[in-house]
């Protein structure tokens, strides 16, 4: 009702909000970086696998595949991601020194369920899950977990669940980093106190609203957007795309910006908004030439830069600047940004945005 949503408009727009809280309550109780978090029994079975298998859907396959960049470069882990509803009718070659991580906000997902009973009939048999809901099948049906306390999720389109798990996914990386022996001492200490500092840094990503919603008014006229992000930012790039098409109805594509020419570049028009995630990595020259491409074509650009970075605005691009370079965390704080995107443009078109048409929260038939 009213009351629960405070001085906020919808559910979505309080779970975007809730951000902060909700990571700094699943990081609650962390005092260290131990396989433990997932389990009793987790470091023996963190020295039992040497690779990972994850699967999801929705959203949480983005989740996913953003921790597929995390695991393979920290912990130096070999790592698929695979969509539930595809791996479990799917003929794969299983390998039993793998660990299964599922993802879900609910822990109900009739295809997630199906594709870990899947893995497991296939011989592998070390199940984790990230999962929002302690009492749920999936954390019943996996040996380990971790349980994200974003609180309970309302709005159809998923955010704070999303920011969570990518927060649990991180001490994933960790801990199997510290088993492997990829990170010194004081590397981890480093990325541990960066994850403390996520909901300070995420407060003042909030602070940005009012020049999203400027943005929002042009995006709503729209009936296509395209969204570029490279490397651990490509799948925020594809969920920036999920939730704009989800809750507004724009056709939005996401694509890894060294895409571009290979296909998209053909559609980029005046008509065409172009979304850019750009954090200051080591891709940004590239990204860069990217985006050139782009204004050559007449496009639109709006793009979200990391402060450091010299990309400023002009005819034809236009610049939010998120306030502080976050290197492997970024993902969480630049996601934000594109949920507000998606939340004003939907409120401008006047959709049901807790409710979006056809979708539901939680799918659990199939
Ligand atoms: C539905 C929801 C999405 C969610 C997906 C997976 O499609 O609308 O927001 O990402 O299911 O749900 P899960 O509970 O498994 O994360």
């Amino acid at each position: 009702g009213a009351a629960e949503l405070g001085p906020y408009r919808h559910y979505m727009q309080k779970e975007i909000f809730e951000q902060p809280r909700a990571i700094a309550d699943t990081l609650e109780g962390v005092e260290g970086i131990t396989p433990e978090l997932f389990g009793d029994g987790a470091y023996r079975v963190f020295r039992e696998i040497d690779r990972v298998l994850i699967l999801a859907c929705g959203t949480s396959y983005y989740s996913g595949s953003t921790a597929k960049y995390w695991l393979e470069s920290i912990a130096k882990i070999p790592t698929s991601v695979e969509i539930a509803s595809e791996y479990r009718y799917r003929d794969s070659v299983p390998d039993p020194r793998t660990l299964v991580v599922t993802i879900s906000q609910s822990g109900e997902t009739a295809d997630t369920l199906a594709a870990l009973k899947h893995a497991r009939s296939l011989g592998m048999r070390h199940t984790l899950t990230i999962c929002n809901v302690a009492t749920s099948a999936m954390v019943r049906e996996c040996e380990l977990a971790y349980i994200t306390r974003a609180g309970v999720e309302v709005g159809v389109a998923s955010t704070k669940a999303f920011t969570t798990q990518l927060a649990g996914l991180f001490l994933l990386t960790l801990a199997l980093a510290q088993v492997r022996g990829t990170l010194t001492r004081e590397q981890e200490a480093e990325h541990l106190k960066a994850m403390r500092h996520l909901p300070v840094a995420l407060q003042s990503v909030l602070a940005l609203e009012p020049q999203v919603v400027a943005w929002a008014e042009a995006f709503a006229r729209k009936e296509n957007a395209l969204f570029l992000g490279r490397g651990l930012h490509y799948p925020i790039a594809l969920e920036g795309a999920l939730k704009l098409k989800e809750i507004s109805y724009i056709h939005a594509e996401a694509y890894p910006a060294g895409e571009l020419k290979h296909g998209p570049l053909a559609l980029v028009t005046a008509e065409m908004p172009v979304v850019t995630v750009a954090p200051n990595d080591a891709l940004l020259e590239k990204l860069k030439s990217n985006l050139q491409e782009v204004r050559a074509r007449g496009g639109e650009l709006f793009v979200f830069a990391d402060s450091d970075t010299r990309i400023d605005s002009g005819e034809g691009l236009h610049v939010i600047r998120m306030p502080e370079h976050y290197g492997a965390l970024s993902p969480i704080l630049h996601v934000v940004p594109l949920q507000l995107l998606a939340y004003h443009t939907a409120c401008a078109r006047g959709t049901d945005v807790d409710k979006p048409r056809n979708l539901a929260k939680s799918v659990t038939v199939e």
